[in-house]
């Protein structure tokens, strides 16, 4: 029986943590606890760490947002780190494609790379689809109140497909590419994200604007 996009990623989701990578072992490994903490690394730093994770379908401007965001960051002298989906998968998630299952395993890996860059004191800035609720949710549960914050690209699927900047949605669409999202592989929008931004609506600039705003007021940066 064939079921509905949704259902598929929700067992995909049981099927990884009941029989996949949950399961390997840690029970002989204890924690090492470190003499320099994250707050010493940060207040080095003169800063707040935290990650802003990007999410939205390809095309929607994620990666040009979060790079702008970085060299506002930067001009101001914050310390900061750029994790782009197309080039993390050039390495660290390389041996990875996009059945729903390996896009699970691409979302936690990339959670926990931007914990232990969020531990070093940085501000992180995060680019991937990350299509499901339930895996953004588990990488958010890695971080302490306030330190994930979840921006959502939320560009029409019609003009993201106009822009079609690598011809990767013309690919899906002629079948040559399987499981694009938003073509035949689901998006599930967030529901609580604290900024959300449409990119056909507003210029980079203004939305580098808005996240800088709402960093100040939520006391990540001066
Ligand atoms: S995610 O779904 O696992 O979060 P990720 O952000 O790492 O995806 O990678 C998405 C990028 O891979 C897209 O911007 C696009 O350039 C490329 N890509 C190649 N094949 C696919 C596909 N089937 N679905 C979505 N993106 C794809």
């Amino acid at each position: 029986m064939l079921l509905p996009l949704t259902n598929q990623s929700t067992l995909t989701h049981i099927f990884i943590v009941l029989f996949g990578l949950e399961m390997q072992q840690t029970s002989h490994i204890v924690w090492h606890k470190h003499q320099l903490t994250k707050a010493e690394r940060a207040q080095q730093k003169s800063q707040k760490p935290c990650l802003i994770w990007f999410t939205g379908l390809s095309g929607a401007g994620k990666s040009t947002l979060a790079n702008a965001l970085e060299l506002e960051l930067y001009r101001r002298g914050h310390h900061t780190y750029l994790l782009d989906g197309d080039n993390v998968r050039h390495g660290l998630t390389k041996d990875l494609g996009f059945s729903d299952k390996d896009r699970v395993e691409n979302i936690r890996r990339i959670g926990e790379a931007a914990k232990l860059f969020v531990d070093a004191g940085l501000i992180v800035l995060s680019a991937f689809i990350s299509p499901f609720s339930d895996d953004r949710k588990i990488v958010r549960d890695l971080f302490d109140a306030g330190e994930f914050v979840e921006v959502f690209v939320n560009t029409p699927l019609a003009v993201c497909e106009m822009r079609d900047p690598k011809g990767l949605y013309k690919k899906a669409r002629s079948g040559e590419i399987k499981n694009f999202t938003g073509i035949d592989s689901d998006y599930e929008p967030p529901s609580h994200a604290e900024c959300t931004i449409d990119t056909s609506m507003a210029e980079v600039e203004a939305s580098v604007a808005k996240l800088i705003t709402y960093m100040q007021l939520s006391g990540i940066i001066k």
